[in-house]
């Protein structure tokens, strides 16, 4: 069930309706519901209950800390890309002994904050990062618990700019060098190899990719354990689409289905192959867990009607929410209020300087200037990749949980933007 709709004519979040919201807070502002970020993650922790599994969140789809906070709060872990990631999952109040470390480039200075806070797990991407961690956590008297993200090339389905599991990829080890790359880790003196993992693409809306790429990690975990390298843990990325509403899209496979298919495999393969050994899986969802509990609630500013198209100037921008301009993504736009002026097509774009500033096009819309609209489906990849661009404050955020509004971010004022500037002297 959606958290957000129209109850007598106008869009509510839960109990709260938008329109109170912009009176409240201003325009433009993310809208974030509890209860569906709570019930997305029971998704994934009810496919998971009895199970050995652990759910680590992917944050940098959304990392506010009113996010994190009531995740952790439901035991969910973290899959980190950054210190600064870790840093946010601390002050959240989240268990570093559940944050798994991704990316291509971890620095010295991300491994020793990661190491110095005891984190589960580094998703290790490359033979020369395996030698920098094993220095460093050899500096600091410590074993560095290490997975190898392998790419096991099968082809998401998705939009290329976020299918990171093909062969062309900058992600994870080639799945023929995996065998020797974890030959080399288990060498080294102050890494323990504990894990193997892999993130194909994000926004599949079928599975059969994943299960494809489980198959293949448990091809590898097999004769990893014919050499004597056992691993503890299975980690199979994140994502797993959502409905952005966009007419003819394919509907996405509901988490508990793709967890179930997930688990059922794994059972098969242990009880015929696998001695019934235990192993952990792990997920990193990230879209699943917020992309649908948020909307972007904006202001229509002017509408201007041109010769070829008709504008309505919002005052959200491609700083606030950057997917239609980087992806073309197709992200659902609708009135506040319900009902008004006869419907005309426009192109609803920003005030920045530059004609890829649009968040939706040919839009049916019954609109006068002033009117308040929301972006659905806004929660994931949305204010995690806001920018200042043109001197842009960032939106504020608000949380609404039954009949209450909280303030979880407040707008970015200009003269914050320019605090850690300075002339020549
Ligand atoms: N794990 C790893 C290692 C990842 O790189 C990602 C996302 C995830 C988990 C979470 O994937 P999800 O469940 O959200 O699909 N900005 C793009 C999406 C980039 C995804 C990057 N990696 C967008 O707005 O569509």
């Amino acid at each position: 069930m959606s958290q957000f709709s129209y109850q007598d004519g106008v869009l509510h979040a839960e109990g709260v309706s938008l329109s109170a919201i912009a009176e409240q807070f201003g325009t433009p502002t993310y809208v974030y519901s509890k209860a569906a970020l709570l019930a997305n993650f029971a998704a994934y922790a009810d496919a998971c209950r009895g199970r050995d599994a652990l759910v680590c969140y992917a944050m940098k789809a959304n990392s506010n800390l009113a996010i994190l906070d009531l995740l952790a709060r439901q035991g969910a872990g973290f899959d980190i890309v950054s210190g600064g990631e870790l840093l946010r999952v601390l002050a959240a109040g989240g268990d570093p002994r559940k944050v798994i470390f991704s990316g291509v480039g971890k620095s010295v200075d991300e491994m020793r904050l990661a190491l110095s806070h005891d984190i589960l797990c580094f998703n290790v991407e490359s033979i020369p990062e395996l030698h920098r961690l094993n220095e460093v956590a050899g500096a600091l008297g410590k074993q560095a618990r290490i997975s190898l993200r392998v790419n096991p090339n099968v082809d998401p389905k998705t939009h290329p700019y976020i299918a990171t599991g093909l062969k062309a990829s900058k992600f994870g080890v080639a799945f023929d060098d995996a065998l020797a790359t974890y030959r080399a880790a288990a060498q080294l003196p102050h890494l323990d190899v504990v894990g193997i993992d892999c993130h194909i693409g994000s926004q599949l809306l079928d599975d059969e990719p994943l299960l494809e790429a489980l198959d293949r990690l448990i091809e590898l975990i097999d004769q990893l354990g014919a050499e004597g390298i056992e691993l503890h843990h299975l980690d199979m990325g994140g994502g797993i689409g959502i409905d952005y509403r966009e007419q003819g899209e394919a509907p996405p496979v509901p988490v508990g289905d793709y967890l179930e298919r997930v688990f059922a495999r794994v059972d098969a393969w242990r009880a015929a192959r696998h001695n019934g050994k235990p192993i952990t899986v792990i997920f990193e969802p990230g879209r699943s867990i917020v992309g649908d509990t948020g909307v972007l609630l904006t202001r229509v500013e002017f509408l201007k009607h041109g010769e070829e198209k008709n504008f309505c100037i919002v005052d959200a921008a491609m700083n606030d929410m950057a997917r239609p301009a980087l992806y073309q993504a197709w992200m659902d736009m609708q009135p506040v209020v319900q009902g008004g002026a006869e419907a005309t097509a426009y192109d609803i774009v920003g005030p920045i300087c530059e004609s890829g500033d649009w968040l939706a096009r040919d839009r049916a819309l019954a609109i006068t200037a002033g009117d308040l609209l929301v972006m659905h489906t806004a929660g994931a990849y949305g204010m995690t990749m806001a920018s200042n661009y043109n001197t842009r404050g960032r939106a504020a955020e608000v949380m609404v949980d039954g009949a209450t509004p909280h303030l979880v971010r407040q707008r970015e004022n200009p003269a914050d933007l320019y605090a850690l500037e300075s002339v020549l002297k």
